[in-house]
């Protein structure tokens, strides 16, 4: 038996047997077309119609051009996106169909490309924040009690990214954190607990560099 997945279904994990394993299927026929239409829900239930339509109708722009006509496609398509704001390219927005409508990004903001927001719950952007390339913000991680299968069911915290901070290059930040009013997260920092204000932060875990003057 290679059917050994109990976790909930629109987590967007398939079963071995659904991932075209080798293994012999372990749902009798009669529960065939139930274990269908759950696979199926698996697949598409996690569709951000809002989400997909922005990247579709801002992919003709090149990456760097029309930056507030890309942010007035994320409002048009039902996203949160202050006034003067700026989008270098396409964001991805994961976490449920309606995740884009979690993320609420503030005014004169700059989102650099490559940007990942996964909201599972909120993902809240002040005003004049900068977002570096890549960056990754998620709001969700996995219960590991489980020995058999750590990648257990998902947890779910809120993050915030206070007015006029910076999140540099490739930094990720992780569910629950607060980056507080003008802070710094340098390149690549991994934060794991809430920046205070005007404070810079960097490595891995983030730990505090220097405060930054106000
Ligand atoms: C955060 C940053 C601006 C700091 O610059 P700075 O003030 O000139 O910092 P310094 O080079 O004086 O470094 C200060 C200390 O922080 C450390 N540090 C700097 N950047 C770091 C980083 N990304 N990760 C970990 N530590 C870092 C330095 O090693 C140094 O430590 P030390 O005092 O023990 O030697 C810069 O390092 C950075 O990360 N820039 C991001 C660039 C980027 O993402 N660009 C995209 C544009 S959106």
């Amino acid at each position: 038996v290679h059917v050994l997945d109990d976790r909930p279904s629109g987590t967007g994990y398939l079963t071995a047997a659904a991932n075209g394993h080798d293994g012999a299927w372990a749902v009798p026929p009669n529960r065939l077309g139930r274990r269908a239409l759950e696979l199926a829900r698996e697949e598409i239930g996690g569709l951000d119609g809002r989400a997909l339509a922005a990247r579709v109708l801002s992919a003709p722009l090149p990456t760097g051009v029309g930056n507030r006509v890309r942010a007035a496609v994320l409002r048009a398509s039902g996203m949160q996106v202050g006034a003067g704001t700026s989008v270098l390219g396409a964001i991805r927005v994961t976490g449920g169909s309606r995740a884009s409508t979690r993320l609420t990004i503030g005014r004169q903001c700059f989102v650099n490309v490559g940007c990942h927001f996964d909201a599972t719950v909120g993902i809240a952007i002040g005003d004049r924040v900068s977002i570096g390339q890549h960056v990754l913000m998620t709001t969700s991680s996995h219960d590991f009690a489980l020995a058999g299968g750590r990648g257990g069911p998902l947890l779910h915290a809120p993050i915030r990214v206070e007015d006029g901070a910076w999140i540099a290059a490739r930094a990720v930040l992780l569910p629950g954190v607060t980056v507080g009013q003008g802070a710094v997260v340098s390149a690549g920092a991994v934060v794991t607990r809430s920046v205070p204000a005007h404070t810079m932060v960097g490595g891995v875990p983030a730990k505090p560099i220097r405060d930054l003057p106000t």
